[in-house]
C-alpha cells in the first residue's frame, strides 16, 4: 500500500516537472531555531483514498506522506524525530527546527483532483535576551537621572528598541550581522515600566528593566525623598489636628472658665489641668506616629 503510494506520489511530481512547476504560489514561513512550525495543509479531513505528500529542498525529497491514512516518514537524515505529520488534516509539524531547514517545502494533495502548494520557510538565528547594563557613574545622589544601555551580541536583521509601557522611545535596525548591538538611554529613577526589546518582524526577545537591580543609588535617592515627603506631610497633618483641637479645646476651656469663674476657683483650676491633660496627650500621640515612620 505504502509502496503504491509513493510510486503514485513520484509519478504526480514527475507530471507536476514536466507541467509548468512555480506557477502555485508560494506561502513564506519565518521562524526562529528551536521553535516549531507548522505548514496547514487547509484540509478539514483526510478522505480515506487521499494522497498527501511532503517533499523539501531542490532535489524534492520526499519526507512524509499519508497514503490510505497510513503515515510514513521517509528516513531523511536532517529531519530525524523532527516531522509530526497530523493525520486529521494532513499538516506537517517540524519540531526544534535548526537554520539546515531552511528551504522551499511542496505539498502534494490528491484526492478528486490534484493540487500542490508550496512554503518558503526561512529559519532564523535563535534571537539571544537583551542586557540592560547602567552605568554607575552616573547614578549620582545628585542626579536623578540613570544612564542605561540595552545591549545584543551577534544578532542580523534585528531591530532593537526600548519601550516604556506599550510606547516606543528609541530603536535601532540592522540588516547585516552586528556583533555587538546596543542603545542607550536616560531614564528616571524608580520606574519599572521600562523595557527592551530586540525583535525579528515575526518574533521577539523582551527583557524588563528591574529598578531593584539597576541604579541603586538613584532609586535610594529617589526613595529617601519620597519617604522624607511622608514625613513633612504627616507632621503637616497632625500640626493641623494639633490646632483644631487645641482651639476646640480652647474655646470650650474660655466657656466653661467663664461659668466657673462665676462660682469655685478651685472648679475653674481643675478644668484647666484637664485641658492641658488633654494637649499632652495630643503631643504624646505625634510623638508615637512619628517614631513608628522613623523605625
Ligand atoms: C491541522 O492539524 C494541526 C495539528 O493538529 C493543527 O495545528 C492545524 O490547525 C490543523 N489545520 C487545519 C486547517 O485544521
Ligand atoms: C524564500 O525566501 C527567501 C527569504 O525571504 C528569499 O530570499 C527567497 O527568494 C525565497 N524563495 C522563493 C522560491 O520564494
Ligand atoms: C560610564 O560613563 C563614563 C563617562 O563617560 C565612561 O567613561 C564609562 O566607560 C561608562 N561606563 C560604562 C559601563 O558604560
Ligand atoms: C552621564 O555620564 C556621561 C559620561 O560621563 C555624561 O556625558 C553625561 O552627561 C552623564 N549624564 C548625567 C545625566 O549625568
Ligand atoms: C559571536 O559570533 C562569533 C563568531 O561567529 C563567535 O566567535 C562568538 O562566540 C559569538 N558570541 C556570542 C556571545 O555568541
Ligand atoms: C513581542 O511578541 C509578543 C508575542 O510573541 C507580542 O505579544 C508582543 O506585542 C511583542 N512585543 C513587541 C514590543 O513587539
Amino acid at each position: 500500500m505504502n509502496h503504491s503510494g509513493s510510486f503514485f506520489g513520484l509519478c504526480l511530481l514527475l507530471l507536476n516537472g514536466v507541467f509548468g512547476a512555480g506557477t502555485e504560489e508560494v506561502k513564506s514561513v519565518s521562524v526562529m531555531e528551536g521553535d516549531s512550525v507548522t505548514l496547514n495543509t487547509d484540509i478539514t479531513e483526510v478522505q480515506r483514498d487521499d494522497l498527501i505528500l511532503w517533499m523539501f529542498g531542490p532535489e524534492e525529497t520526499r519526507i512524509a506522506e499519508i497514503y490510505n491514512q497510513i503515515i510514513k516518514y521517509f528516513n531523511i537524515e536532517i529531519f530525524s524525530e523532527r516531522l509530526q505529520m497530523d493525520s486529521k488534516n494532513g499538516s506537517l509539524t517540524i519540531r526544534n527546527i535548526r537554520t539546515e531547514h531552511t528551504g522551499l517545502y511542496k505539498l502534494i494533495i490528491s484526492s478528486r483532483g490534484t493540487s500542490y502548494k508550496r512554503f518558503n520557510v526561512t529559519v532564523y538565528a535563535r534571537l539571544p535576551f537583551p542586557v540592560i547594563t547602567s552605568n554607575s557613574s552616573n547614578c549620582s545622589s545628585s542626579s536623578s537621572r540613570c544612564s542605561l544601555v540595552c545591549s545584543v551580541l551577534n544578532v542580523s536583521d534585528v531591530t532593537l528598541s526600548w519601550y516604556k509601557g506599550i510606547s516606543v522611545l528609541s530603536s535601532i535596525s540592522v540588516s547585516d550581522l552586528s556583533i555587538s548591538l546596543s542603545l542607550p538611554l536616560e531614564i528616571q529613577c524608580l520606574d519599572d515600566s521600562y523595557s527592551c526589546v530586540v525583535s525579528y518582524s515575526f518574533t521577539n526577545r523582551t527583557t524588563h528593566l528591574n529598578s531593584d537591580d539597576l541604579c541603586h543609588t538613584c532609586s535610594a535617592v529617589a526613595q529617601r525623598s519620597s519617604f522624607m515627603m511622608v514625613i513633612a506631610v504627616t507632621l503637616a497633618l497632625l500640626a493641623a489636628i494639633a490646632l483644631v483641637v487645641g482651639l476646640m479645646c480652647h474655646g470650650r476651656c474660655k466657656h466653661s472658665g467663664e461659668k466657673v469663674k462665676s462660682r469655685d476657683e478651685e472648679v475653674n483650676y481643675a478644668v484647666t489641668t484637664f485641658c492641658a491633660l488633654q494637649r499632652t496627650d495630643i503631643i504624646s500621640a505625634d510623638h508615637t506616629v512619628y517614631s513608628t515612620i522613623v523605625t
